[in-house]
């Protein structure tokens, strides 16, 4: 079976959140079960720069096609890449108009969104499509597994080659985040090379604007969201962000999968980013790394601190404005905060405020950064989650296997994957961590307080760490999922070669 996974991101080249790690950690995971997997990707100059090899396959089909026109993109090639450390070929877009800039995917450097985002990821879409009809005679796809609205033109481009009586792949396509819909102004629509009819309400039009993480939903044969919990929550109002409607009509085609995790990366056993190495054997040496990050992150050293630490995109999701806010409370308790993030501005501020106003027991490190962010997932006990939302997580998993335990708010994938420390799961030995449910400071403030009881109890707080540091989330068992879906798609399709 050949699956083309459609994405913007890809650890460790392209990278601003989980979505890059899902990349790098999924697509091996299929091939693993035996899928012929290629990705596909915008040809951004930072995977340009590491390719290893390049080499062209076709020009982007332009002009006319059986609907009207085609998107009106700049003259584009599509070329396979082989990257670095990474198994599996990668077609590229390239598109130097559109790709090659300074800045993030999707802003620029001055933190605005580029103005032709949609134009950008229409190029992405149009090239999976294009791919789906046969652009590659090598190499034809028989299923397109498209992720976030980056990708999401492209299930709405192969039912257009569809309607026009084509050839189509099936499509997947994977929700990391509601939140970021992909929205531009109506106006924007006629350079988008769809047919006229798509910008209905019962198409991809949305109060007005075109909505690419719609055009998905609509017009995808299959959606996925990353936690069995998230995919309830985003068919309520609540967490719908206004397509909760149309994902409650599309709920027989929609399910969650847990994300799993890559562990030759996060793995405290063989971490080359740590100072020494630790595992449940010789947990007494987590302590090392403890002091390590204390005293990266200007905190005093002390053993008998619970510390706790964030790796986060500073964001509303994220809940984090709350820890300003429990922070008094905290340290009066003694204990600590190691936090590395980055995002808005007035957070970043107060944070960067909280640690001059505490010296020596909060540390901010305003930045985005690999090597940092394994210093504070080993050297905290505990690592704080609070999500307003949250479609899976992975830092809470990172922090499982680090025996630094989760405190999370009990939502999406954070619910899914944290056990709370009440007495009956200590009692019968699943407790992993600290879960909460209000988004308020008490709310918080009582978790923490928890987190302070159990750490003051260093055989019962052992015994969760070993027990978190026990299961693994891994990605074959996602992969197998995904199969599935592919295979309840397609059921005559060649079925993997190697063992299920
Ligand atoms: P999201 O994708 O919503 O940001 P996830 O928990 O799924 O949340 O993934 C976040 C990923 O980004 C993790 O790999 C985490 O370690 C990483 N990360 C977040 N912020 C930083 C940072 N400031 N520096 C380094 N890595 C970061
Ligand atoms: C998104 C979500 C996060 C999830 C990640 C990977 O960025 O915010 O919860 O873990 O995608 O699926």
């Amino acid at each position: 079976m050949k699956v083309l996974y459609v994405c913007a991101e890809l650890f460790p080249f392209v990278k601003t959140g989980g979505l890059a790690d899902v990349g790098a950690g999924l697509p091996p995971a299929l091939k693993a079960l035996g899928c012929d997997v290629r990705l596909l990707m915008p040809g951004f100059a930072e995977l340009l720069a590491e390719a290893t090899s390049l080499s062209n396959v076709a020009q982007l089909p332009g002009g006319r096609v059986p609907w009207g026109a085609a998107p009106a993109l700049p003259a584009a090639d599509l070329a396979l890449a082989t990257l670095p450390g990474f198994e599996l070929p990668v077609y590229l877009v390239l598109a130097p108009d559109l790709y090659q800039r300074r800045g993030n995917p999707y802003v620029g450097p001055d933190g605005q969104d580029w103005s032709d985002n949609a134009l950008r990821f229409s190029a992405l879409g149009w090239a999976a499509a294009a791919l789906g009809q046969g652009l590659d005679p090598h190499w034809v796809p028989d299923v397109i597994h498209c992720h976030d609205w980056h990708a999401g033109l492209a299930p709405a481009y192969i039912r257009a080659f569809a309607d026009a009586g084509r050839d189509k792949p099936l499509t997947v396509f994977t929700i990391h985040n509601l939140a970021y819909q992909g929205n531009f102004p109506g106006a924007e629509f006629v350079q988008l090379g769809l047919p006229e009819s798509y910008f209905d309400m019962n198409g991809l039009e949305f109060f007005g604007q075109i909505s690419f993480m719609k055009a998905a939903i609509q017009y995808a044969d299959r959606i996925t969201t990353v936690s069995p919990t998230y995919a309830r929550e985003i068919t309520m109002p609540q967490q719908g962000h206004g397509l909760d409607g149309l994902l409650r009509a599309r709920a027989t085609s929609l399910s969650g999968i847990l994300n799993g995790v890559d562990y030759q990366v996060w793995s405290p056993a063989t971490d080359a980013l740590l100072p020494n190495r630790y595992d449940t054997g010789n947990l007494a040496d987590k302590a090392l790394a403890k002091r390590d990050l204390q005293i990266r992150f200007g905190l005093a050293p002390r053993a008998q601190a619970l510390v706790f630490g964030v790796v986060s995109r500073l964001t509303e999701q994220k809940g984090l404005h709350l820890v300003p806010q429990v922070l008094t409370e905290l340290v009066r308790r003694g204990g600590q905060l190691a936090l590395l993030g980055q995002g808005d501005g007035a957070l970043e501020q107060s944070l960067v405020d909280a640690s001059i106003q505490y010296p020596g027991q909060v540390g901010v490190r305003i930045g985005y950064d690999e090597a940092s962010s394994h210093t504070v997932m080993a050297g905290a006990d505990v690592i704080l989650v609070p999500s307003a939302f949250e479609p899976c997580g992975l830092t809470q998993l990172y922090g499982l296997r680090y025996g630094t335990l989760p405190l999370v708010r009990r939502v999406g994938g954070l619910a899914d994957t944290v056990v709370d420390c009440t007495l009956e799961n200590l009692d019968d030995g699943s407790a992993t961590g600290f879960v909460f449910d209000d988004l308020t400071a008490d709310g918080l403030l009582s978790a923490v307080r928890r987190a302070m009881v159990l750490f003051r109890r260093p055989d019962e707080w052992a015994a969760v760490q070993r027990h978190a540091m026990g299961l693994r989330f891994d990605w074959l068992a996602a992969a197998q999922h995904y199969l599935a879906i592919y295979q309840s798609l397609r059921p005559g399709a060649q079925l993997p070669t190697r063992a299920v």
